[in-house]
C-alpha cells in the first residue's frame, strides 16, 4: 500500500467517521456473559492463563502439559492434553443431565422437521461412528462429507471426530470437479454423500454429482448414501455400486449406539477445510483439536452470550468455516439449541427466514453482509409479516458491513433492541478475533470493533511498522489458528509468514480509528491505487447503497493509462428503480459528493444481480475481468453462472 494518500485519506474518513454509537442497554449487560471490560486487562496480563482458563471449561481425559508452544511458524496449543470433540459437545451434556435437552431443530426446504435431543445426537453418532468403523475408517483417516443442510451432516462430522479420523466438508453446491480435487488432495478414503437435497424447490442431485467426482477420485474406497428422504428420495433414483457403495441406514441399522470417544491429542488434526487463494488451486487448510475447540467454545459463549434459554440459528452452510466453528463445534461444545435450515432463504417466499425464526423462537441469528443487503432490497414487509420479538441478539460476518445495512439490520430486524456483533475472522483463523462483546462494547456501524480478549491484533505497513491504516496482522499464536496447509508447507509458509517476521499476514487492509476500534477494508487485493490515492472498495460501496435508489454495489479496479487504476462500480438497484443516465450522473456525484471527486466510479454498470459464491461473496475478481473486457475467469465456485453471462452481453452492448 501507497503511504502518499494523507489528503485522500482525510476525505476516505469522511465515511468511516461514523457519529453513530449503540452502547448495551442496561438490561442486556445484567444479564451478558461478560459485562466487565476488564476482561481485556486480564486476558492481556497473562494471555496463557486466560485461554488455560476457557479450556479448562471443557472436558479432558488428561490435561495439558504446557499452554503453548511457539516454534514460529509453528505453534503447540495444550500439548500433551488429550480430549475428544464429540465428546465434549455430546457425552458431558448427557452426563450432566441434559440428555432432553434440543441440540437441534432442523427444517427442510419443503417444510419436513426433525428434532433432536442431545440424548439422541449422541446416540446416532455413535451408530455412524461405528459404521465407519466397520468400514475400516481409522484415527487419521480423511472422510470427505458432501452433504446438503441436514441432520446427518452434523452427524458425520461429530462421529468423524469421536473415532479421530480427519474430515473434509466439502460444500454442497460445489462441482464434481471440485470434489475430485479435493478427495485426491486429502488422499480421503471414505466420501458421505446423499442421493439429493433441496435448493429453491429443485433437487441437487449430490450422489450422480460424486459418481462423477469418484470416477476421478481413486482413494476412495467407500461411500456412504444418505437418503434425503421425503418426496425428494421417491423422484431421485440413485445406483450403488455393490461392494463400494452403502445406504446411511442400512449402515446404521445395526450398529451399536454405544462408541468409545478416542483419546485425541490436544494436536491431533480435527478437520481440513478447503479454501480458495490467490492461485487456482485451493488449500487445505488444517485445524487441530484441543485449541480449536477451546477458542470456537470460547467466542461462541461470549460474542453470541450464550444462555440456556436461548434458540441460536447461524445461517451458513456447514460447507464454510462459519458452519464449522458457529454451527456446530462452538454451539454443541455449549449445549446450544441450533437451528439448521436445508434450503433458500426466499423459498417458497421471501419471508422464508423470518418464519423460521418466529416458528422456534429464535433468539440469537447470525448471517453474512449479503444477506442482510438482499433483505433490504426485498422490502421491511417479509419480516414485518413475522414475530421477531424473540430476537435479543445479531451477528455478522464474512465481509465488511456497510452502516447501511447495518442500520437497516439494527432497525428492522433487531427493532433497535438487539446488539450487533459485527465479527471479523477467516477460515484460517478458525475462530472469530475481532469483534464486539455485546455486554460490554459500545458499537459503530461498520466496524468490527476490538480483538476478542487474549488476541493480538496490529496493523502494519509493508515493512511491519505499526500503522494506522495498512496491513491487518496477528501478532501472537491463538488457540484456533491453522496448523498448516495439507500437503503443502511452503504454501503455508509463504502465504501466511512471508510478509513479516513470525507475525501472521491476513491479507486484509484496515484501519484503526481514535477509539482503537477496528475497520477491516477488504482484501489486500480489493484496496484500489488511484492516481496514487488508496481507495477501499468498501469505502465507495458504502457511499454508492447510501444512494436510497442502491440495492447493492461491487467496486473494482480497472486499469487506468493515466490514474493506474479507476473505479469500476456494478450497482444493483432497489425494486421501482431504473438505471438511466441521468441516475448514473447522480450515482457519481453522490460518491463524490459522501468521499470526494477521486472517489468517483469511472464506470457505472446498473445489473440485475451481482455474480456471487455460494457462500454469498461477490467475486470481484470476475468483474475485474468484465470491466476490463478481458475472457472470464473460472466460474465453477459461482452461485449462478448466468449472472456473468448477463453482465458480460449487457456491458459488451452499452
Ligand atoms: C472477510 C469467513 C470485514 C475478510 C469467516 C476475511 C470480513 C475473509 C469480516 C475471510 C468482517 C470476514 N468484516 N471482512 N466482519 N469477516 N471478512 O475465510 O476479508 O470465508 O479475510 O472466513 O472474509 O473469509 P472466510
Amino acid at each position: 500500500m501507497s503511504s502518499d494518500s494523507a489528503n485522500a485519506e482525510g476525505s476516505l474518513d469522511a465515511l468511516l467517521s461514523e457519529e453513530r454509537r449503540f452502547a448495551p442497554s442496561a438490561a442486556f449487560r445484567a444479564r451478558a456473559v461478560l459485562s466487565d471490560a476488564g476482561v481485556y486487562a486480564l486476558a492481556t496480563a497473562d494471555r496463557e492463563a486466560y485461554w488455560a482458563g476457557w479450556a479448562s471449561e471443557l472436558h479432558w481425559f488428561s490435561r495439558w502439559r504446557e499452554v503453548l508452544k511457539w516454534k514460529p511458524p509453528f505453534a503447540q496449543w495444550f500439548a500433551g492434553g488429550k480430549l475428544n470433540v464429540s465428546y465434549n459437545c455430546l457425552d458431558r451434556h448427557v452426563q450432566e443431565g441434559h440428555a432432553n435437552r434440543v441440540a437441534l431443530f432442523w427444517e427442510g426446504e419443503p417444510g419436513d422437521t426433525r428434532t433432536y435431543t442431545y440424548g439422541e445426537l449422541l446416540a446416532e453418532v455413535c451408530r455412524f461412528a461405528n459404521g465407519l468403523k466397520g468400514l475400516g475408517v481409522k484415527k487419521g483417516d480423511r472422510v470427505t462429507i458432501y452433504l446438503p443442510m441436514i441432520p446427518e451432516v452434523v452427524v458425520a462430522m461429530l462421529a468423524c471426530t469421536r473415532i479421530g479420523a480427519i474430515h473434509s466438508v466439502v460444500f454442497g453446491g460445489f462441482s464434481p470437479e471440485s470434489l475430485s480435487d479435493r478427495n485426491n488432495d486429502a488422499a480421503a478414503k471414505v466420501l458421505v454423500t446423499a442421493d439429493g437435497g433441496w435448493r429453491r424447490g429443485t433437487v441437487v442431485p449430490l450422489k450422480a454429482n460424486a459418481d462423477e467426482a469418484l470416477a476421478k477420485s481413486p482413494t476412495i474406497e467407500h461411500v456412504v448414501v444418505v437418503s434425503r428422504g421425503g418426496s425428494l428420495s421417491e423422484q431421485v433414483g440413485v445406483s450403488l455400486r455393490p461392494g463400494r457403495d452403502h445406504w446411511y441406514h442400512d449402515l446404521i441399522a445395526t450398529a451399536s449406539d454405544v462408541c468409545p470417544a478416542e483419546s485425541m491429542d490436544a494436536e491431533d488434526t480435527l478437520f481440513i477445510l478447503y479454501t480458495s487463494g490467490t492461485t487456482g488451486k485451493p488449500k487445505g487448510v488444517m485445524h487441530t483439536t484441543g485449541g480449536y475447540l477451546t477458542q470456537v467454545y470460547a467466542t461462541t459463549k461470549s460474542v453470541f452470550d450464550l444462555h440456556d434459554d436461548d434458540v441460536y440459528w447461524c445461517t451458513a452452510d456447514v460447507g464454510w468455516i462459519t458452519g464449522h466453528s458457529y454451527v456446530v463445534y462452538g454451539p454443541l461444545s455449549n449445549r446450544a439449541q441450533v437451528v439448521i435450515y436445508e434450503g433458500g432463504p426466499d423459498w417458497p417466499d421471501r419471508g422464508r427466514l423470518w418464519q423460521i425464526c418466529e416458528r422456534y423462537g429464535v433468539t440469537v441469528f447470525y448471517t453474512a453482509p449479503t444477506a442482510i443487503r438482499s433483505f433490504m432490497r426485498w422490502g421491511e414487509e417479509w419480516p414485518e409479516k413475522s414475530d421477531l420479538s424473540k430476537l435479543r441478539l445479531l451477528g455478522t460476518v464474512g465481509e465488511p458491513i456497510n452502516p447501511e445495512a447495518w442500520i437497516w439490520y439494527h432497525e428492522t430486524i433487531g427493532a433497535r433492541r438487539c446488539p450487533i456483533v459485527d465479527t471479523w475472522w477467516q477460515t484460517e483463523t478458525g475462530g472469530i478475533m475481532i469483534t464486539p462483546l455485546p455486554g460490554i462494547t459500545e458499537t459503530k456501524p461498520g466496524t468490527a470493533t476490538l480483538p476478542f480478549p487474549g488476541i493480538d491484533i496490529a496493523i502494519l505497513n509493508e515493512k511491519g511498522e505499526p500503522t494506522s491504516a495498512g496491513y491487518l496482522a496477528i501478532t501472537s499464536p491463538w488457540p484456533s489458528m491453522l496448523r498448516g496447509v495439507w500437503g503443502d508447507e511452503e504454501r503455508y509458509r509463504k502465504t501466511y509468514w512471508s510478509q513479516w517476521k513470525d507475525v501472521y499476514f491476513a491479507g486484509d487492509g484496515a484501519k484503526r480509528d481514535e477509539d482503537g476500534y477496528y475497520w477491516i477494508l477488504g482484501r489486500v487485493d480489493d484496496v484500489l491505487n488511484v492516481a496514487g490515492h488508496r481507495i477501499g472498495t468498501m469505502e465507495v460501496e458504502s457511499a454508492l447503497v447510501d444512494h436510497p435508489a442502491v440495492a447493492e454495489s461491487a467496486v473494482v479496479g480497472k486499469k487506468h493509462d493515466i490514474k493506474g487504476e479507476a473505479l469500476a462500480a456494478f450497482v444493483t438497484l432497489k425494486e421501482k428503480h431504473a438505471g438511466s443516465d441521468a441516475l448514473m450522473k447522480e450515482l457519481r456525484e453522490h460518491v463524490g459528493k459522501k468521499i470526494g471527486a477521486i472517489a468517483k466510479p469511472d464506470l457505472i454498470v446498473f445489473t440485475a444481480d451481482l455474480p456471487k459464491t455460494r457462500s454469498g461473496k461477490i467475486m470481484r475478481r470476475l468483474l475485474r475481468d468484465i470491466a476490463e473486457g478481458r475472457a472470464v475467469g473460472d466460474t465453477t465456485t459461482l452461485a449462478d453462472p448466468a449472472v456473468v453471462r448477463k453482465l458480460q452481453t449487457q456491458y459488451q452492448e452499452d
